[in-house]
């Protein structure tokens, strides 16, 4: 049967737990001089060695041929613990309901000498979960421990264990493990176990998995079972991640229009170390991600990477606009699906590139969005170097149409003032539960919640009015039907009710700034003005 690596590699002797030296080393001592103390407390994020060690001390102290402090692990009792046929060592888990009932029976249970063993052992794991019951049960046992017992809390949340609780025990507190002593870990094992494992990827490991070993050796499961050989593209790939580098080439030859630069790259990756329509997909990928930055308060929810990684987005996204990024990801999008279709991939990913690289050589609305934007920007630095602007006569022209308008229109006066986008109805009242259809939108459509964040809401007549200052969000409320729907659906599993969505643009609310215009918002309207046919319902 096969077993995961960080079941079967969980170590066996203190020396073998890496990263806690100061603790093992403490814990051997105590173990050494038959002084352990009656209550440990273990504390530290998860997959570090906490419940490995609490299992080591419940052997130690009872283990018939210690050695040094730790177990030999041989012995009948050893075997015995490690199979769970020991009576005398109780593993609780306090997340679970019979929990609390195991600690009421402790208490009668403690004041009798275990029936084989030297200690009887208590480990009790996610401690901060025990009930008020339950707490002070083992409070009234840790205040007059019987000597033959050993109590070891296990937790993450240190915090939510009672004062003094706390008090009552010998503390340890846990450390992340460095990423080069998991790297190194994962080396041995790797060793032990027979397969190869690049030492770059060893490291990569070690870095994505944050200081836990459990998560390490997961991801090298992972690594393992997607191929034989596990490199730095193995890892990348099981992590969901690609090897970037490629990719922020690419991406920087779109922003600067070298269409020469982007082929040489799509020629040297492409179909060698990834396939086209990987590199296609990986592309969309990237595109996305730098569109997030954007549009997200807080990316790094949204795209799964290591920090430094994020500084580059970030760095990145400086130089390409939300509007060229959604077409770069839609224009990439179209060779995927051409891709299933045609035998050519290289050259549906050679289109793509074209496209990316020359917005005039594309006519969707995207491309002549990012060809108004790019005049607009000549424009102002013209205006800037001092050119009369040309007297301004163009009429205000009408706002993209809503989705839907229920009250006449008034007609237009002869100067009218710049029309809202949709005036709600005198009776729009703050929609109270626009957090939790937030929430659950991020399960339905994380991107949408993404630019969504720090939005607020409003109803009337109906409808969901949303008051977001976000361009990216507006733009895929009218673009993109998924957006539209999967809104529409979290707020009818969150309110029962089906409502109908729009934009919300009355008075800002009364704490918050006039929010700045929104770019895109502002090109369509000038590329109305301008007569460009921008088709977006
Ligand atoms: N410090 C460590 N040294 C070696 N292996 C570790 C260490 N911490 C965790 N592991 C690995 O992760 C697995 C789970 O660790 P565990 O002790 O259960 O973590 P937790 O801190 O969540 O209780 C172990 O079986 C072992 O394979
Ligand atoms: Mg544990
Ligand atoms: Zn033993």
């Amino acid at each position: 049967m096969y077993q995961a690596l960080y079941r079967k590699w969980r170590s066996r002797t203190f020396e073998d737990v890496v990263g806690q030296e100061p603790i093992t080393t403490t814990l051997k001592n105590e173990i050494r001089q038959g002084r352990p103390a009656h209550a440990y407390l273990l504390m530290g994020s998860r997959g570090i060695g906490k419940t490995t060690c609490a299992r080591l001390i419940a052997k130690a102290v009872n283990c018939l041929d210690p050695q040094d402090g730790s177990p030999c692990g041989e012995c009948e009792i050893c075997r015995g613990i490690d199979s769970g046929s020991v009576v005398d060592v109780v593993e609780i888990d306090a997340a679970s309901n019979n929990g609390v009932d195991s600690i009421r029976d402790l208490r009668e249970e403690a004041n009798f000498l275990p029936s084989l063993t030297k200690y009887r052992v208590y480990i009790i794991d996610e401690a901060h979960m025990l009930s008020i019951g339950a707490v002070n049960a083992l409070l009234k046992i840790l205040e007059e421990p019987p000597e033959h017992v050993i109590f070891i809390l296990a937790t993450t949340e240190v915090q939510k264990i009672p004062a003094t609780i706390q008090s009552r025990c010998q503390r340890f507190d846990f450390r992340r493990i460095p990423s080069e002593t998991i790297a190194a870990r994962l080396l041995y094992v790797a060793g032990e176990e027979g397969f190869p494992l690049e030492p770059e990827a060893a490291q990569l490991i070690g870095r994505l998995a944050d200081g836990g070993m459990r998560d390490a050796l997961s991801l090298l499961d992972l690594c393992r079972a997607h191929s034989p050989e596990v490199t730095v593209q193995t890892v990348s790939q099981a992590a969901g991640l690609v090897a970037q580098d490629y990719l922020f080439d690419i991406a920087d030859g779109v922003a600067k229009g070298e269409l020469a630069l982007v082929m040489d790259q799509i020629a040297a990756v492409g179909g060698q170390a990834v396939e086209y329509d990987r590199l296609c997909s990986q592309l969309a990928g990237h595109f996305r991600n730098l569109l997030m930055i954007h549009s997200s308060k807080k990316p790094e929810e949204l795209i799964v990477c290591l920090p430094e990684t994020l500084e580059r987005y970030r760095a990145q996204a400086k130089d390409l606009s939300p509007s060229r990024l959604i077409r770069a990801v839609r224009v990439l999008q179209e060779a995927q699906s051409a891709m299933t279709r045609t035998s050519s991939r290289r050259t549906e990913l050679e289109l793509a590139a074209i496209r990316l690289c020359d917005p005039r050589l594309d006519q969707s609305p995207e491309a002549l969005l990012e060809r108004v934007e790019g005049l607009e920007a000549k424009l102002n630095t013209l205006l800037a170097q001092g050119l009369p602007a040309p007297a301004a006569s163009v009429p205000e022209a009408e706002p993209s149409p809503p989705p839907r308008r229920t009250s006449p229109r008034p007609s237009p006066a002869k100067a009218p003032p710049p029309a809202p986008a949709e005036s709600p109805s005198q009776e729009a009242v703050p929609f109270p539960q626009w957090e939790d259809v937030l929430e659950r939108l991020g399960k339905l459509n994380p991107a949408a919640r993404g630019a969504l964040l720090g939005s607020t809401a409003y109803t009337a007549n109906g409808r969901v009015l949303i008051a977001s200052d976000n361009s990216v969000f507006r733009e895929m409320m009218k673009t993109n039907e998924y957006t539209r729907s999967s809104l529409k659906k979290a707020i009818m599993e969150v309110t029962g009710v089906r409502y109908g969505v729009g934009p919300y643009s009355g008075p800002a609310p009364a704490s918050r700034q006039e929010p700045p215009p929104a770019p895109v918002d502002a090109i369509l309207q000038k590329a109305k003005e301008a007569g460009v046919p921008v088709d977006i319902r």
